[in-house]
């Protein structure tokens, strides 16, 4: 610990350490004012800060908090696949923090998208841990740049909403390493956040808030975390045992209470003054860490931070469908807006990511200033869910007289938020007919969805064009219309796979079905990992995205290893007529180790702006970790030597690169020869068939020269142990001395 903290530490009684390891209150720390150190204050959080200034014994409602700028939620953020854009988030919400007189922000959340039902989708990145902890770590460089911290969260496996404070996420040792773990570890490597939040649930029956394998064995040990970890708000329910367990501070405290039950557990030895030193210390050190990074509260430019709102969902939303080049819109032509989200756009989620803007643009509003000849008809209320049959009328009208037609549906409010789960992915009834009766009656419909997370599109063969905004914050409007008319040309890529229906999904009849428990049946089977296992239809793949150009992908060329590094390389070329960006994509195939293992895992990918006719060398890095699977027997990372296949593309369906390779550089596993080796291994090894042709050669060919002897019999022969053929007459000393030599040989 850092001289000057233990020198304040020294200092405190018992009651004003106790004091430190709660929340002074909602937003919090405690100020040390014996030794002059004041509180600091946190706030949400991912998409915009929601600083909320309650006064003294008030409690404000969720959405009461300051104006702030909404910036597109997390699953557009991610459909970027831009590591810069996420940075830039990250120093646009620093400055505003540094504003408004923030130290720490209750974010960002990389949990992974399990199911498309999960009611916290919007704020999480990806279904794929690669994605969610690249673009979480880019997001908080960009807050360290600014001097504001970073709490990531929400530590882990929170997958759910339902019953969120109490049910278990009960999955084995592999799963959790590999999918909920790995966007975490990731980002405290690389990025090292001042704060880890604890999330409400429990893992395989243990509160995570009182989980001391997670919170100290797994993050600390073993990850080299030594910031703070937080309770999320309220999920403690027996603080010492969290103590214990290795959280440092509950949010938000319970006043006098919270210090009292810690001073009380030391005085009778439950805590000792050591762990109650490391926990207060910690929260120490992060909040002087904090203030001596506090610049001067300097007013941000609100014009530029809702430009750059603008740019960030420019580059996520993802245009799906394009028959026949419906768009971009033409110019000179009339267009007809349809659905009531032209006018009232959703564009953030509800809960404790909710911020109060002060200026969101709608797509109709943002048509008029950009000169379009736009007419508009709501086509459906969107209070309702009930077909308006009138309405629908006068959209069809309204459409059958335009150039081009442009229908607005998506998710509501009501349909998403924090704290309840989804039970369906369909949009409203009326909005969903609107849909289909446009598609009858008029040729080309473009479809603008604004949605958190997965829909099910049962009219995508009916409409021409689909393109994907998400929950685009304030600039919703803006956005949309730069795509819509190609003024920038779309460059974002699903982070989630769309399936056709709820039904296909991984954890469909699992999801939600227990209060208590939650089986993670699919194991490491998620997302594009399970789609791609069972060779499943969906209606848009992971990575998928189209742009208003073409690209072509060649020249992949795999380097050879340098210490722990394998570069590969590959050529993205615009083939098009328009400038553009894309993202190309590493997939990495294991055709060796003998363990469950999808057909393909993303492991590198980069964004890429080539210009019309031109070409771009990407590069990638690769290291032992993304060959490597988590071996639970002997709780470490294994990469196996043998064959593997990577490809380049641009999805995780759309890859016209691959090549294979055999790697012979890990660092191999011994092979020990006991009675349950079995015989096609001996043999595949050169050392071991060597010593047993040596040995028992001639037995050997006597069975397999026997003239009925078939290939099958042999196969089965050689899928036997040692001890086996010991337990079939063999004498056990000639097989024993075997096992000796071969062990020797193997030595050598
Ligand atoms: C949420 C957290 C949030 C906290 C404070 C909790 O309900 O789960 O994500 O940071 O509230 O608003």
């Amino acid at each position: 610990m850092d001289k000057k903290v233990l020198a304040v530490l020294d200092q405190l009684t018992l009651e004003q350490k106790a004091a430190l390891v709660s929340g002074k209150n909602m937003w919090f720390t405690a100020a040390v004012d014996a030794a002059n150190i004041s509180a600091i204050m946190m706030t949400d959080g991912p998409a915009g800060l929601r600083k909320q200034i309650p006064k003294e014994g008030e409690t404000l409602s969720v959405n009461a908090s300051v104006k702030a700028i909404s910036y597109p939620s997390a699953a557009l953020v991610a459909s970027t696949f831009d590591r810069s854009l996420a940075r830039d988030l990250g120093q646009h919400l620093g400055e505003e923090a540094q504003a408004e007189n923030i130290s720490l922000l209750l974010g960002p959340g990389v949990n992974i998208k399990r199911s498309p039902l999960g009611g916290r989708n919007f704020e999480y990145y990806s279904e794929d841990p690669l994605v969610a902890g690249e673009i979480g770590t880019a997001y908080i460089n960009g807050l360290h740049d600014k001097g504001i911290g970073a709490t990531v969260k929400h530590f882990a496996a929170n997958n759910r909403e339902n019953h969120r404070f109490t049910n278990s996420s009960d999955m084995d040792e592999r799963t959790l390493r590999e999918i909920y773990l790995a966007p975490f570890e990731r980002i405290i490597k690389q990025a090292h956040p001042e704060a880890v939040m604890a999330s409400y649930n429990k893992i395989n029956g243990v509160l995570n808030v009182q989980n001391e394998r997670l919170l100290t064995d797994i993050l600390r040990q073993e990850w080299g975390f030594t910031g703070v970890v937080m309770s999320d708000w309220m999920a403690v329910a027996d603080h010492v045992a969290s103590l214990q367990a290795g959280l440092d501070l509950e949010m938000p405290g319970k006043g006098d209470a919270s210090t009292s039950e810690i001073v009380d557990a030391v005085k009778a030895g439950t805590i000792t003054d050591e762990q109650l030193d490391l926990s207060a210390g910690r929260v120490l050190a992060m909040v002087v860490s904090l203030l001596d990074k506090k610049s001067a509260q300097v007013p941000y430019d609100r014009g530029e931070h809702h430009e750059f709102a603008r740019k960030l969902a420019d580059g996520g939303i993802v245009l799906l469908q394009n028959k026949d080049h419906v768009l971009p819109l033409k110019s000179g032509k009339s267009v007809a807006f349809i659905g009531a989200m032209a006018e009232q756009p959703r564009y953030q989620g509800s809960g404790s990511s909710h911020v109060t803007p002060d200026h969101v643009v709608s797509a109709l509003e943002a048509a008029k200033q950009a000169d379009l000849d736009v007419q508009f008809a709501s086509g459906y209320e969107l209070s309702k869910t009930a077909i308006d049959e009138e309405r629908e009328k006068q959209a069809i009208e309204l459409a059958q007289h335009a150039d081009q037609v442009v229908v607005f549906v998506g998710y509501r409010d009501d349909d998403e938020s924090e704290g309840f789960d989804k039970t369906n992915l369909s949009l409203p009834e009326n909005q969903t007919h609107l849909i289909q009766s446009l598609a009858q009656h008029v040729a080309h419909v473009s479809v603008v969805l604004a949605n958190g997370s997965v829909v099910e599109m049962p009219w995508r063969d009916q409409v021409d064009a689909i393109v994907e905004t998400y929950l685009a914050g304030e600039a919703v409007g803006e956005a949309t219309i730069d795509i819509l008319t190609g003024h920038v040309n779309p460059s974002g890529k699903l982070a989630e796979t769309f399936p056709v229906k709820l039904a296909d999904t991984p954890s469909y009849g699992t999801f939600d079905q227990s209060n208590e428990h939650e089986h993670y049946h699919e194991g490491i089977f998620v997302g594009y990992r399970y789609y791609d296992l069972h060779h499943q239809a969906v209606a848009f793949p992971f990575g998928f995205g189209l742009s208003y150009t073409t690209f072509e992908f060649s020249d992949l060329v795999i380097g050879d290893w340098q210490e722990d590094n394998l570069q590969v390389t590959a050529t993205v070329k615009n083939t098009g007529s328009v400038d553009g960006s894309t993202v190309p994509q590493l997939y990495i195939s294991n055709l060796v180790s003998p363990v469950e293992k999808p057909v393909r895992e993303l492991r590198q990918f980069d964004k890429v702006a080539v210009a019309a006719g031109k070409s771009k060398m990407v590069t990638f890095t690769l290291h032992a970790r993304d060959f490597s699977w988590f071996d639970a027997d002997n709780m470490t990372w294994q990469a196996d030597n043998g064959l593997y296949e990577i490809a380049v593309g641009s999805s995780s369906r759309d890859l016209p690169l691959t090549k294979q390779l055999t790697i012979k550089h890990f660092a191999s596993q011994p092979l020990v020869v006991n009675m349950d080796t079995y015989l096609n291994v001996l043999l595949a090894n050169e050392t071991t068939k060597s010593v047993l042709m040596q040995m028992f050669g001639e037995q050997l060919a006597q069975f397999t020269n026997q003239d009925d002897a078939s290939a099958a019999d042999q196969q089965m022969l050689f899928n036997t142990p040692l001890r086996a053929l010991v337990a079939g007459g063999f004498p056990v000393a000639a097989v024993q001395a075997f096992i000796d030599q071969s062990n020797a040989a193997l030595k050598k």
